[in-house]
Order: C-alpha cells, then structure tokens, then sequence
C-alpha cells in the first residue's frame, strides 16, 4: 500500500514538474498556510492546474468557490480569468479568509477576487439575493456534508454550458458500498440529474489518489 502511494506520488511530480512547477505566489500562498497552522487539504498543484485549464477552455469570467482555505485553489482560478474577470469565495473561517486575502494581494488578484466570510449556505443566498448571478463555473470544496444543498443552491446561479467542479469525490468510502460520505451523496445526485452531463476523473494528491467531478450545465430535455 504504501508503495503504490509513493508510485503515486512519483507519477504526480512527473506531471506537475511539467505542467505545474511551483512557483511564484503559488509557492508563497503554500508557505503562508503552513506558517498559519492551516490543514494542508488543498488542491494539489497538477489539480489546481486542471481547473485553470477547464475555466480558461470555457472562458469563463465570472467564477464561483465554495471553501477558500488560504486561497490556493482560489489564485489557480482566477489566474484564468480575463482582465475583466471575477471570483467570489466563500469561506466560513474569518481567519483562514484573512491568509486567503493577503496570498490574493500578493499574486496580485486582489481587484478579481472578493472573499465572503459566512457559512456557505447563507452566502449562497446572499448571493442569489443580489443578482449576483450568473456564474460560468462553480467550484465547490468546502464541508462534505454541505455539496449536495450548495449544489441545488448554485445551479440557478449557473448559465447553461457553464461548469460544476466538485473536488474530493473519490473518498476511500466508494469502494466500500455500505460507507456512508459527503460526497458520495453527492456523486448519486449529480449522476441522477437531467440537467448535468458529468464524469467523475481521477486526480493525484500528495496523499494519493482523489477525484474531481466535472459537470456540464444542459437544458433539461423538453417534454415529449
Ligand atoms: N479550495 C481550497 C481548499 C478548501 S478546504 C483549496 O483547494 O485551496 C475546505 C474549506 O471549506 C475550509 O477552509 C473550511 O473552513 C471551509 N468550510 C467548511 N465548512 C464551510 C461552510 N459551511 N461554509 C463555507 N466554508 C466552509
Ligand atoms: C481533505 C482534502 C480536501 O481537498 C478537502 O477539501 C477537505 C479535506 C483531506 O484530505 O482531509
Ligand atoms: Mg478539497
């Protein structure tokens, strides 16, 4: 087992050494989450390229995040963005959004990106409240228990052709099917809905293997 982790591991510095060197603010925002005493739970750097690539191949400009930590995922996505471009973040760590907020200043995303402190349910309220829609890709990651509301919540804030990303979808508890998790929920729920097109890929993580469910927002069938 832990043999195949380190194949892992060695297979994932392949691919980020290519196409996701550490560098720059990425680096500095890593640094600041350790200096910080933050869980290191976020994207790995070949996952947080991934999701450059999906917002950049879509054009997207105008983003949603669901769970910031210190904004590494957050600076990977809004590096994607126009100049005209926006991110909103929703935490609900008022000290995690304080890291997130100055590794923001410091890869210069400050003007894109707004951090909102809050649970996510209720931002996403706010959020609906203001017109702030809509998005062209929701990233959720924040507690695994919350994916499936913060999905209902999200998608009319989502036009059509846009993209739902949901990180941790490969708990070790898919391959047992009497474990109950967050995401497995929510894996059930995106693959039953007619207004999705969704497929569940693999990703590398430091501690091994992961998933990101990517899916597409369609217009729902017209009735027969
Ligand atoms: N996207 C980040 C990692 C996020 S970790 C990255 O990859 O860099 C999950 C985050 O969700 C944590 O910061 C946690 O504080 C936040 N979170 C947990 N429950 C939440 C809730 N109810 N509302 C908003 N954020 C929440
Ligand atoms: C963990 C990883 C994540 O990407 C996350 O969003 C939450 C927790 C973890 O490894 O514990
Ligand atoms: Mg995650």
């Amino acid at each position: 087992m832990a043999d195949q982790r380190s194949v892992l591991q060695d297979y994932d510095r392949y691919i980020s050494g290519l196409f996701a060197p550490a560098a720059d603010a990425l680096r500095s925002a890593r640094g600041e989450m350790l200096r910080a005493s933050m869980p290191e739970i976020n994207v790995s750097a070949s996952e947080g390229k991934l999701l450059h690539l999906l917002a950049r191949a879509i054009g997207a400009e105008r983003i949603l995040e669901i769970g910031t930590l210190g904004g590494y995922s957050t600076i990977w996505l809004a590096r994607a963005l126009p100049p005209q471009g926006k991110l909103i973040s929703l935490e609900i760590d008022a000290r995690y959004a304080e890291v997130a907020r100055r590794n923001l200043k410091r890869a210069n995303l400050a003007e894109k990106v707004q951090v909102r402190i809050g649970p996510a349910l209720e931002s996403l309220s706010q959020l609906e409240a203001e017109d702030e829609g809509p998005f062209d890709l929701v990233f959720i990651d924040a507690d695994k228990d919350g994916y499936v509301n913060y999905l209902r919540k999200a998608m009319p804030l989502l036009r059509e052709g846009g993209l739902v990303l949901g990180d941790n979808a490969l708990p070790d508890a898919v391959l047992d099917s009497a474990a109950e998790s967050g995401t497995k929920r929510y894996n059930a729920e995106v693959s039953a809905r007619p207004d999705l097109i969704s497929i569940l890929v693999p990703v590398l993580r430091t501690r091994g293997i992961d998933g990101l469910l990517i899916s597409v927002k369609q217009a729902q069938a017209p009735k027969a």
